[in-house]
């Protein structure tokens, strides 16, 4: 199975998170992790699962590397139907009126190009205890456990 783990990250927190569920994943995924940044959304294919990590910054914003992404959504609304993929955010609830704002945006354009999403998304809260491969690695276990009963 391809697996494509895309990022939106300002200090590197959710490249890492693309690359602890990587690290974890074993055999049998092939897997390949890029910056937003360096990928047009109408290159999106229907054989990959696309995993989308991103953090938030400024008042609720994505962070740079996800903007040019998110403004090709929106410039060229391409037809996402074909794709598949599962939204992880990084957040700090500190910014309570803003939390985790970034991936809910990115989120609502995937699912307005029609792109069909799979469970539910992620949440990793800087303020907490919790490491964020410590929430993000056993929810994209349970993403691939629906897409495996999906398929049988
Ligand atoms: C200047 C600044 C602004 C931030 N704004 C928000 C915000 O509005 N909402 C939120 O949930 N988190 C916010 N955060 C927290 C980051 O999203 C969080 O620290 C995340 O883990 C960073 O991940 P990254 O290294 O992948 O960018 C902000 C952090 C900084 C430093």
């Amino acid at each position: 199975m391809k697996i494509h783990f895309l990022h939106g990250t300002e200090t590197g927190n959710s490249e890492m998170v693309c690359e602890d569920i990587e690290a974890d994943l074993g055999p049998g995924f092939e897997c390949t992790i890029d910056s937003l940044s360096d990928v047009d959304p109408s290159g999106l294919d229907g054989d990959t699962f696309y995993f989308f990590v991103t953090s938030t910054y400024g008042t609720g914003d994505l962070p740079a590397t996800a903007q040019p992404f998110v403004e090709a959504l929106e410039k060229d609304n391409p037809d996402l139907s074909h794709v598949r993929f599962a939204i992880f955010g990084l957040g700090d609830m500190i910014f309570e009126e803003t939390f985790s704002h970034g991936s809910q945006i990115l989120m609502d354009k995937l699912l307005a190009a029609d792109a069909r999403m799979v469970g539910d998304r992620g949440i990793h809260d800087a303020s907490g205890s919790d490491m964020p491969e410590d929430i993000a690695i056993p929810w994209a276990h349970g993403i691939l456990a629906s897409l495996s009963a999906e398929a049988a």
